[in-house]
């Protein structure tokens, strides 16, 4: 049930082969993806944030669900990676794709407000965390990825997700599942 039957993204394929073309490596999976995408579906005309573009894979779920007169900002502090994106999703009115870092960009922005936000990077998740839940409105989602131990894991990462993990399980202004699908996803909605 879980592998089969999961339509792709109609820009996925093409994404991933660029992506592999760079070497870049830190791929959202199609598990994440369908919840993006399911997830991004139930809000019509929702304002979507995604925190690390990277080549745009991620987006592409998020792009595909997305009606008319929804918009979605996705930030990135690598060029080189984001410029996939660009190429894909670079002239839909309802992206913008801004390259700047995660951080200056949350503490800048304190005035946008949130549908659903994917942070897949380190701002956002493991800095800034406050700031960015508080870019969520109220129903809006939250999601990570990764918080169950992965191969590729820099050494003490564990204690990080950890830390994380505790304190969001001991917040009251959100309501969290922790979840063995993908990576591990942590899926919040905020009260
Ligand atoms: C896990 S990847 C994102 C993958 C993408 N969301 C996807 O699913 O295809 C993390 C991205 O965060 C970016 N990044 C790392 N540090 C950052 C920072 N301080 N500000 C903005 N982006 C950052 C990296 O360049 C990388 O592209």
């Amino acid at each position: 049930m879980n592998q089969q039957n999961i339509p792709l993204p109609p820009a996925y394929e093409e994404i991933l082969a660029q992506s592999r073309k760079l070497g870049f490596p830190m791929l959202s999976d199609v598990y994440t993806g369908s919840l993006l995408r399911t997830l991004v579906a139930s809000k019509p005309a929702g304002r979507f944030l995604e925190l690390g573009t990277g080549t745009g894979l991620a987006l592409s779920w998020i792009v595909e669900a997305m009606n008319s007169e929804s918009t979605v900002v996705s930030v990135d502090n690598n060029e080189l990676y984001q410029s996939v994106a660009k190429h894909f999703f670079g002239t839909d009115p309802r992206v913008e794709l801004i390259c700047t870092d995660g951080n200056q960009w949350i503490v800048e922005n304190q005035q946008e407000e949130f549908d659903l936000i994917f942070a897949d990077t380190w701002p956002g998740k493991y800095s800034v965390l406050e700031e960015t839940l508080a870019m969520l409105k109220p129903g809006g989602f939250y999601l990570i990825d990764d918080m169950l131990p992965q191969p590729n894991w820099p050494e003490g990462h564990p204690d990080n997700v950890d830390k994380l993990i505790a304190h969001l399980e001991q917040r009251s202004d959100i309501q969290m599942t922790k979840m063995n699908w993908s990576t591990g996803l942590i899926f919040i909605a905020k009260k």
